[in-house]
């Protein structure tokens, strides 16, 4: 459902994803670990065209764009693609002068057109589902950080994404508010939503996800089931990676 293809990524002179080739099924669960710097958000960019790649391709679902230097897409396209993907941030990214339910709502109105009355009640559906019942109309600013995320779960869900890329979706969260918003991303694991998912939640990779992506210096070291990868990595930057964490 989702291939890419020798994917590569430049910044100026700066090569910092060189080649790479992922494949994820509907449904499928794909946490993406990997040090600092290694390239994880600019892989995640690049698939919602936050960035735009420098070569190779794209599909996700029915949609193919491939990509060569200084070749333009058409904003058509990029619409077309970025359409099936949603985007969860680190730092929530919600519009402060909208309560939860506009925030929700703001998409499928804008960009689908579908009625406010539709609007609403997929945002109530929406927030009831994150666990966000009471706080509707509550504005960002009152709302505590895990239930901000909840919120910008709900509106990238909103948009029916094929696939939702979350980055980091809990770094920014004081710790007692993570177990909340992993609980939420849990949950839609199994309901089936294809996601995407940048962590140093190791634990929490390791249960949730299919499959595992270890990448270091723009580059895929390592994939394959999580019992796999953490109980037997194949790779000496694997093993090295994996002891840093069980230190700490
Ligand atoms: N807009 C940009 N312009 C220039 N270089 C960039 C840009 N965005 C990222 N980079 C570089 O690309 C490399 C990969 O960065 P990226 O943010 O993808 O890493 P990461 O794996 O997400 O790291 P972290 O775990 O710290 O979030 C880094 O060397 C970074 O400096
Ligand atoms: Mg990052």
């Amino acid at each position: 459902m989702i291939q890419v293809t020798n994917l590569v990524k430049r910044f100026d002179d700066q090569e910092v994803l060189h080649g790479m080739d992922v494949t994820v099924k509907r449904g499928e669960v794909l946490a993406i670990i990997g040090p600092s710097g290694s390239g994880k958000s600019t892989f995640l960019r690049c698939l919602n065209l936050l960035e735009l790649p420098t070569m190779g391709s794209i599909q996700i679902d029915n949609v193919i764009l491939s990509f060569q230097e200084h070749k333009r897409i058409a904003d058509r396209e990029i619409r077309k693609l970025r359409g099936k993907t949603g985007m969860v941030f680190q730092s929530f990214h919600l519009f402060p002068h909208m309560t939860a339910k506009q925030n929700v709502m703001e998409g499928p109105i804008q960009v689908k057109g579908i009625s406010t009355s539709r609007a609403v009640s997929l945002a109530e559906h929406l927030l009831i589902q994150v666990g966000l019942k009471d706080k509707q109309d509550a504005y960002p600013d009152q709302l505590s950080g895990g239930q901000q995320q909840r919120v910008a779960i709900a509106r990238a869900l909103a948009m029916e994404p094929e696939v939702l890329l979350l980055d980091e979706p809990t770094s920014a969260l004081d710790p007692e508010l993570v177990g909340e918003v992993l609980a939420t991303i849990r949950q839609l694991a199994k309901g089936n939503q294809t996601m995407l998912i940048v962590t140093h939640e190791l634990s929490f990779a390791r249960e949730v996800a299919d499959r595992i992506l270890f990448i270091d210096q723009g580059q895929i070291v390592e994939q394959g089931r999580p019992q796999d990868i953490f109980e037997y990595p194949q790779k000496d930057r694997t093993k090295q990676f994996l002891e840093r964490f069980n230190q700490l």
